[in-house]
């Protein structure tokens, strides 16, 4: 049976972040901090260990942005892949390598993998229909259309997944579907895909995921994973698997490879791609020469492959990847897919549209002494059972109260008596059995208790353990008083801060995985390093007669005003909040000859009335000052026959008569849409003379 400890290495991955926005809070907690935690963990422990990340650079989130800001889908993506890099390094998640799936490396690598599934004839190919944009002239798969979920009735689920329910979905069963790029309702029409037949997986996908057997062979132990995760897996299976289309038509991403019949146009589906990254990445690291092979911690038995991902990202983890790495051959599969759900923030859903979240990139640059306050405080709400939530409150009491108040505080009293009694020396020791074995009680436990709850992935459980460790260590200071026993008994004085020096070093090391900062601190300040994890619960890591360094504080309090300041903020970024906005694309360019072609006069409509039988028409009797016409509009949808009566308007007026229910039509009024695909008139300003021009 393979247990954690007997893994020859690991392979650590954090979902790619797709680079088509900055990241929050929410995306911390959720996957990269727990991730950096349990990685610096192996590391402290002297495990061989790759920390994989990089940037989602294909699939709809990208190109919708790029269309939304009228740029190409590179220039996103190079953007957010810097911004997203520089916020992870300054906020100390330790990525071996932050690489990006728009790499040549990623290409080819995706691409092999795909022309091996298909040698080996793994997909099958078939015709469908599918929602299209006669606008956009564009399929519409995954994140190109929206419309309500037809389980939990949500009315913005995705085409290919529902955010609210987590179930993965087929476009085709929206209701009430809409293209995210027109707003309009999407036509279906034919196309040629290659599928990914996940029903012939249920098998042994079953008894991998939930007996833990992979091959024939025990793989891992299924109690192992988090309920949250096996719950959302088991209803998938139970549900039973679907194939599932795996190429796409669109214009960006990695191309099907090109010597494949009917390839032309066709991308990888973003979901192929992208797990792929996490392979390319660790190859990336190879030939930068930092590891000497990628292929053992991709193929190698004894490689432990480990994901951390946020809950949407479950099923494409846990089936999806798996099967196309099972079906690639000799790859590992996960030993554990460690999803974490939500955090919400100050009662709200975090919502990059609607501007309500606290950004990576925004802390990383406006607090850098700050980083280990946000860490600890996003690690003690970590939503590792169900959502949770940050406020700003939350994160000042525990600040002080937990970081300055017990922790901070404690280091702090160690070294200023050390510097006082002891002439900034560590003091020296003699046998004084109760003080030690009381000294000891404070850190016996700590190494294992820790251990196990970061292999168990409770990182809020283990960082508990290191401040009941901080507040422990107080408790026995407070207790056998030095400040007073000097005075009675110089030894003994000694010997308790000796003790009191041994728990902070041992602090500093429980400390390092989740704040790095803070723990390079207290080892500077005991003028210590190359402690490791095994090292903890040892009472003889700093020796006496050692120099101290200089004294830091380790955490600063957070006042009243900081955080009315944060919560100001964010009220305000909520008002500015840019929606998400599905601009047209501009028409095809004109000639001035064809321009001043067109007639508009400005006229007044006298009279309206509903066109039998046609529920989008209106029959308006519009007076242009020269003559009085007859116009009909399909405006009926949006505007009653009284409320258009006296309206002035612009008059289209040289159009082609045209007939319409036995009506002829002689104009055409203008309207502006607006984004939400409401009408409006376009009235010219008051007092015009109706037959006036419009130029
Ligand atoms: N970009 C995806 C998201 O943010 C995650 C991709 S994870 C990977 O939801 F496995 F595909 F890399
Ligand atoms: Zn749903």
């Amino acid at each position: 049976m393979i247990h954690m400890n007997n893994a020859k290495r690991y392979t650590v991955t954090a979902a790619l972040p797709y680079a088509n926005g900055p990241l929050h809070i929410g995306h911390l907690a959720g996957a990269y901090l727990p991730a950096d935690i349990f990685v610096r963990f192996l590391r402290l422990k002297g495990k061989d260990v790759v920390f994989i990340c990089g940037s989602d650079e294909h699939g709809a989130p990208i190109t919708i942005r790029a269309k939304q800001e009228g740029v190409s889908p590179q220039e996103i993506v190079d953007r957010y892949h810097e911004q997203m890099k520089r916020s992870f390094s300054k906020l100390h998640i330790s990525f071996d390598i932050f690489h990006r799936t728009s790499a040549e490396l990623h290409h080819e690598m995706a691409q092999d993998f795909f022309r091996d599934l298909y040698e080996k004839g793994v997909f099958e190919e078939k015709k469908t229909e599918q929602y299209y944009d006669e606008e956009y002239q564009q399929f519409l798969a995954d994140r190109y259309i929206k419309g309500e979920c037809p389980h939990c009735h949500n009315a913005d689920a995705y085409g290919d997944q529902c955010e609210k329910c987590g179930n993965t979905l087929n476009a085709l069963d929206l209701i009430k579907p809409k293209s995210v790029l027109s707003g309009k309702a999407p036509v279906k029409k034919e196309t040629v895909h290659w599928y990914l037949p996940l029903n012939k997986d249920e098998e042994w996908l079953k008894l991998w995921i939930q007996q833990g057997e992979y091959k024939g062979k025990h793989h891992h132990d299924p109690k192992t994973w988090k309920k949250n995760v096996m719950g959302q897996v088991g209803s998938w299976l139970s549900d039973g698997l679907q194939a599932r289309a795996i190429t796409r038509d669109l214009e960006w991403g990695v191309d099907v490879p090109a010597e494949i019949p009917g390839s032309a146009n066709k991308k990888l589906y973003v979901w192929l791609d992208a797990p792929i990254g996490y392979i390319s990445a660790t190859k990336q690291l190879a030939l930068d020469g930092k590891i000497d092979s990628w292929e053992k911690y991709w193929q190698d038995e004894d490689a432990h492959l480990i994901h951390f991902i946020g809950k949407d990202n479950i099923v494409f983890h846990t089936i999806i990847f798996p099967s196309i790495l099972n079906a690639k051959g000799n790859y590992n599969l996960p030993v554990n897919v460690p999803g974490n759900e939500f955090m919400n923030l100050e009662g709200d859903k975090i919502s990059t549209s609607k501007n309500w979240a606290i950004w990576a990139h925004e802390i990383a640059e406006a607090y850098p002494d700050k980083i280990d306050e946000f860490r600890y405080v996003l690690c003690a709400n970590i939503p590792e059972t169900k959502d949770s939530e940050f406020t700003w409150s939350d994160f000042q009491t525990r600040v002080n109260s937990e970081l300055v108040a017990a922790f901070g505080n404690f280091v702090n009293r160690i070294m200023v008596l050390n510097k006082k009694y002891f002439d900034g020396k560590v003091s020296s020791c003699k046998a004084y059995p109760a003080i030690e074995a009381d000294a000891l009680s404070v850190v016996a436990e700590a190494k294992e208790q820790m251990t196990k709850c970061i292999e168990q992935y409770k990182f809020r459980e283990a960082l508990d353990v290191l401040m009941t460790v901080a507040r422990d260590g107080n408790k026995f200071l407070t207790n056998y008083e030095p400040w007073k026993r000097i005075k009675t008994d110089e030894e003994e004085a000694q010997t308790v801060l000796f003790y009191c020096t041994q728990i902070v070093a041992n602090l500093g090391i429980l400390t390092q995985p989740f704040m790095p900062q803070a723990a390079e601190k207290i080892f500077s300040m005991l003028n210590c390093k190359d402690l490791k994890w095994d090292d903890v619960g040892r009472l003889d890591l700093v020796q006496s007669g050692k120099e101290l360094g200089e004294t830091k504080l380790l955490f600063e309090k957070i006042d009243d005003d900081f955080v009315s300041a944060q919560l100001a903020k964010l009220e305000e970024s909520k008002k500015n909040t840019s929606k998400s906005i599905n601009y047209k694309p501009v028409k095809d360019e004109i000639q001035f000859e064809d321009f001043s072609k067109i007639d508009i006069r400005i006229g007044t409509i006298t009279a309206a009335e509903k066109v039998e039988k046609a529920d989008r028409l209106l029959a308006l009797t519009v007076d242009l000052g020269f003559e009085v016409r007859t116009i009909v509009s399909g405006i009926a949808e949006h505007f009653s026959p009284e409320e258009v009566v006296g309206k002035q308007v612009q008059v289209l007026v040289n159009l082609a008569p045209r007939k319409m229910r036995g009506i002829e039509s002689q104009g055409m009024i203008l309207f502006a849409e607006d984004l939400e695909g409401k009408l409006h008139f376009v009235s010219p300003p008051a007092g015009m003379d109706n037959g006036s021009e419009v130029a």
